[in-house]
């Protein structure tokens, strides 16, 4: 088959001729379930988790990996991931909530944000939360103030910007100095939050935590960034007797979009990571930290295929054609926003020959609307089904209503079986909390 390098692990093309995703035929599960449609592969998902876990036993049982939930949040996502043994990620109370719905033990919740509300805090103290990633001097004073009124002490990582610019698109970098996450070492702010975080006495300073960025595929800025951070941790060590049990060093590994992307695997990531704390900590003749890590998209990313159907097919001459699925920004706002590029597929002409270029379009009011640019398919016909492959991370995340799009329904397939784990919004949904200008 073609493309196997971006899609699920067991896709195939079946005896029809068809794109075939964990035993289920595409195209009978667009024309089942309607499109767009989101297809996870449960294998997928689960195959990426156990790869992370393996990794870290080459080295350590002294590992979490904490599944980042920004990249798609949905309680039954993240109850496969908590059957794999992964921690969970939350950056707001809707994901925490999520995560709590799923049956996610708070112990094993790390709770993001560099602006958490009060009411979001609270929210969490009361479910349960293991672990606060601590963003700002504001947020800890509030943090010691509503634990202190309800008693008990709160574990905490401090988030440290540690000044390293990971080589990926600027709107998705977060390690560089100027940064509105973490506390940054260059003005001396991330030992005083350390020291006020030691000096807070409900609330127990565990660890450290840097997330330079996503979609990195060259790992020396990881390196760089443990480097800093155990710096700091020596520093803070020897100046105020700080005793970092767990170091964070976020997520960001990349994936395979197109055939042309060479990203680097679990394995050396991994590797980079573990390999990083050792040399480093015993450079600095500190303990070895138990060593957490944040993957989202790499966990679901290529897990993921949307399917669309198509519909007008309009030709420029000597211009372009255009091809209109139904759906498009709404649903995958990445090519928009970061100039994200994709493979694409016709699932039901999985064997014809690709010998036609065309631009995918989505169907909403902007021309930026575009998918794929030039992309290289079998002969479109209206009715054809479209996949577009690793679409499993930040698409149905950052879905929006725009044009009174609905929802697109997400199915998580395996072995032959399709369950329907979010259904597809419907025009009622769009309007539950509209209220009319007059009763
Ligand atoms: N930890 C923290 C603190 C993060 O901010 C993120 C991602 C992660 C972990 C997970 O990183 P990953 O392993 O997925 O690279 N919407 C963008 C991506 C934004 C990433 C935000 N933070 C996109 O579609 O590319």
């Amino acid at each position: 088959m073609t493309h196997t390098l971006v899609y699920p692990v067991d896709a195939v093309h079946n005896a029809a001729g068809h794109l075939e995703i964990g035993g289920c035929d595409v195209v009978e599960l667009a024309h089942s379930f309607g499109t767009p449609l989101v297809i996870y592969d449960e294998e997928s998902i689960r195959d990426q988790c156990r790869r992370y876990r393996e990794a870290f036993r080459e080295y350590t049982e002294d590992f979490e990996v904490i599944y980042a939930s920004k990249a798609f949040s949905s309680v039954a996502i993240c109850q496969l991931v908590l059957e794999e043994g992964l921690s969970i990620d939350v950056s707001s109370g809707g994901e925490y909530h999520t995560a709590k719905t799923a049956g996610f033990p708070g112990e094993k919740i790390f709770f993001h944000g560099n602006n958490k509300s009060t009411q979001e805090i609270e929210y969490a103290l009361e479910g349960g939360c293991g672990f606060f990633v601590v963003d700002s001097l504001h947020e800890l004073e509030i943090l010691e103030q509503l634990v202190a009124e309800r008693g008990g002490r709160q574990k905490i990582l401090l988030r440290i910007t540690p000044g390293v610019e990971a080589h990926t698109h600027s709107y998705i970098q977060t390690g560089q100095v100027d940064s509105k996450f973490g506390f940054g070492l260059s003005d001396g702010v991330a030992l005083r939050a350390i020291e006020r975080s030691l000096a807070a006495p409900h609330l127990d300073l565990v660890g450290l935590h840097a997330h330079i960025g996503s979609q990195i595929f060259q790992l020396d800025g990881f390196r760089k960034a443990i480097e800093v951070l155990v710096r700091l941790i020596g520093e803070a060590n020897q100046k105020l007797g700080f005793d970092c049990r767990y170091l964070n060093i976020g997520g960001g590994l990349g994936i395979r979009y197109t055939e042309e992307d060479a990203p680097s695997t679990i394995g050396d990531y991994v590797k980079v990571k573990m390999e990083g704390v050792r040399e480093e900590v015993a450079k600095a003749g500190l303990p070895m930290p138990r060593v957490l890590i944040e993957p989202g998209r790499s966990i679901v990313g290529k897990s993921g295929v949307t399917a669309y159907t198509v519909g007008t097919i309009k030709e420029i001459p000597g211009i372009r054609t255009y091809v209109s699925v139904d759906g498009g920004m709404s649903d995958n706002i990445r090519p928009m926003l970061y100039d994200a590029e994709y493979e694409v597929m016709l699932a039901n002409k999985a064997d014809v020959a690709t010998d036609t270029t065309v631009t995918i379009a989505g169907k909403h009011c902007e021309s930026g609307d575009i998918l794929i640019r030039d992309a290289v398919v079998a002969r479109p016909e209206p009715d054809d089904i479209v996949v577009i492959p690793t679409t499993g991370a930040y698409c149905y995340a950052m879905a929006s209503n725009y044009n009174g799009s609905l929802r697109p329904a997400v199915i998580l397939v395996n072995q032959g079986r399709a369950r329907v784990i979010i259904e597809r919004e419907t025009y009622a949904d769009l309007i539950a909390r509209q209220r009319p200008l007059r009763d």
